[in-house]
C-alpha cells in the first residue's frame, strides 16, 4: 500500500511511518520541521525511518514541505492510497500563544489535505485529533457524544479539523475517521510533555516539578497503541466516517505520575509545585469502547509499564535525546 504520512518527522508521525514500513509499505513523510522542539529528535527519527527501509528492502521518500502548499500537497497525495495526517502545531499552551499560526497550520493545512484526497480519490483519510476537544468534563469517562468544549484555540482547530473531515465524508464521499488521541507518550516523545520532564529531571537528580496541585488526572496512551489503530485503519473500513477516542481507559493524576517515574529511578526525591498553566484540561479519561468495538482495539499497557518502557529506552538513548530535550 502507497501511504503519505504528514508530520512523520515527528513523535506520533514517525512511529507510524517506521512500523508502516516495516510492514512493507511504501511509504512518504512529508514534514516542515516545525520549530517547536529539537529539530534533532526529528532527524533522528528520519534515519530511522532509513535503516528500516534498507533493512526490508522498503520504499521511503522524505519531503521537507509544508502542508499548507497547496502545489507540494497535491503531488504527493495524487500517488498514494490513505493519508494519515499527523502534522499539526500541537502543544495547548503554544495555541494559547500563538493562536494565528496554530489555525493556520492545523485548519487550512488540513483542509488542503482533504481537498487534495478528495481530488485524488484516496481510499481513506485518517487523522489525529485530540482529548482537547472536550474541555471540561460533564461526565467521565469521556465517550464520543460527550459535548465538545475546547478550552484552548488548539482544542478548537481539533473540533474544526473533525468536521471538516465529516463534511469531506458527507459532501465528497471521501472516507475519512478521526482518532482522538489521549496524551500519548513513548521513545523520541516530545520534551516538553509531563512524563518526559518528569524523567530528563529524575534521571540527573532533580526533583520533578508538578504545575499545579497534582490533582489533575490524564489518561496516558503509549505510542504503540496509538500505532496498532492506525495500521488497523489502513485496511478496515468499519470506522469510516467515525470519531474515535484512542487512550488507555485507565487515568492516573500527575501526582501518582511523578511518583510513578520517581519511584522508578530516585526513591529519594522530593516532588516541587509550581503554579497552574492555563488551557490544560483539569481531567481526561478515554472510554475506548467504541474503538474496541469497531476496529478491535485494545490498550495493550499499564501506565507503570509504559513508563517502564520509556525509561529504559530513555537510559538506552540518554546520550543523543538527553541534550536535545534540555535544549527545547
Ligand atoms: N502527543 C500527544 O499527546 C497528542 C495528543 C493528542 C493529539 N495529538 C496529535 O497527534 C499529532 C502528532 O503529534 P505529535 O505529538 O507527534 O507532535 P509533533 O510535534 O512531534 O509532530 C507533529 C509534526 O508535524 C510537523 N508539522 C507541523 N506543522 C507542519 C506543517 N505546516 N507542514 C508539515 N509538517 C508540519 C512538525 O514538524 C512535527 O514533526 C498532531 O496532530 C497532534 O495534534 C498528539
Amino acid at each position: 500500500m502507497r501511504i503519505l504520512v504528514t508530520g512523520g518527522a515527528g513523535f506520533i508521525g514517525g512511529h507510524l511511518a517506521e512500523s508502516f514500513l516495516s510492514d512493507g509499505h511504501i511509504v512518504t513523510v512529508l514534514d516542515s520541521f516545525e520549530p517547536f522542539y529539537a529539530e534533532g529528535i526529528k532527524r533522528h527519527t528520519l534515519d530511522v525511518h532509513r535503516k528500516v527501509a534498507d533493512e526490508g528492502d522498503a520504499e521511503y521518500r522524505f519531503v521537507e514541505g509544508d502542508v499548507r502548499d497547496q502545489e507540494t500537497v497535491q503531488e504527493l497525495v495524487a500517488g498514494v492510497d490513505v493519508v494519515v495526517h499527523q502534522a499539526a502545531q500541537a502543544g495547548v499552551r503554544e495555541s494559547v500563544d500563538n493562536p494565528r499560526k496554530v489555525t493556520d497550520i492545523n485548519v487550512s493545512g488540513t483542509v488542503n489535505l482533504l481537498e487534495a484526497s478528495k481530488e485524488a480519490d484516496v481510499e481513506r483519510v485518517i487523522l489525529a485529533s485530540s482529548s482537547s476537544v472536550y474541555g471540561k468534563p460533564k461526565s467521565l469517562p469521556y465517550k464520543e457524544y460527550h459535548p465538545t468544549e475546547p478550552v484552548s484555540p488548539y482544542g478548537v482547530t481539533k473540533l474544526t479539523q473533525e468536521h471538516m473531515a465529516r463534511v469531506y465524508t458527507e459532501l465528497h464521499d471521501l472516507p475519512t475517521v478521526c482518532l482522538r488521541y489521549f496524551t500519548v507518550y513513548g521513545p523520541r516523545m516530545r520534551p516538553n510533555m509531563a512524563i518526559s520532564n518528569f524523567v530528563s529531571r529524575c534521571v540527573k537528580d532533580d526533583p520533578p516539578v508538578i504545575y499545579g496541585d497534582g490533582q489533575q488526572t490524564r489518561d496516558f496512551t503509549y505510542v504503540a497503541d496509538v500505532v496498532n489503530a492506525n495500521r488497523t485503519l489502513l485496511e478496515f473500513d468499519a470506522a469510516d466516517g467515525h470519531v474515535l477516542n484512542i487512550g488507555s481507559s485507565n487515568n492516573i493524576s500527575i501526582q501518582e505520575l511523578a511518583e510513578t517515574v520517581r519511584d522508578q529511578l530516585a526513591p529519594e526525591l522530593e516532588i516541587e509545585y509550581e503554579s497552574a498553566r492555563e488551557a490544560d484540561a483539569e481531567h481526561t479519561h478515554a472510554s475506548v469502547e467504541k474503538a474496541s468495538e469497531l476496529i478491535g482495539y485494545e490498550p495493550s499497557r499499564t501506565i507503570t509499564e509504559g513508563v517502564g518502557e520509556f525509561i529504559e529506552w530513555y537510559q538506552a538513548n540518554r546520550e543523543w535525546y538527553e541534550p536535545l530535550v534540555r535544549s527545547s
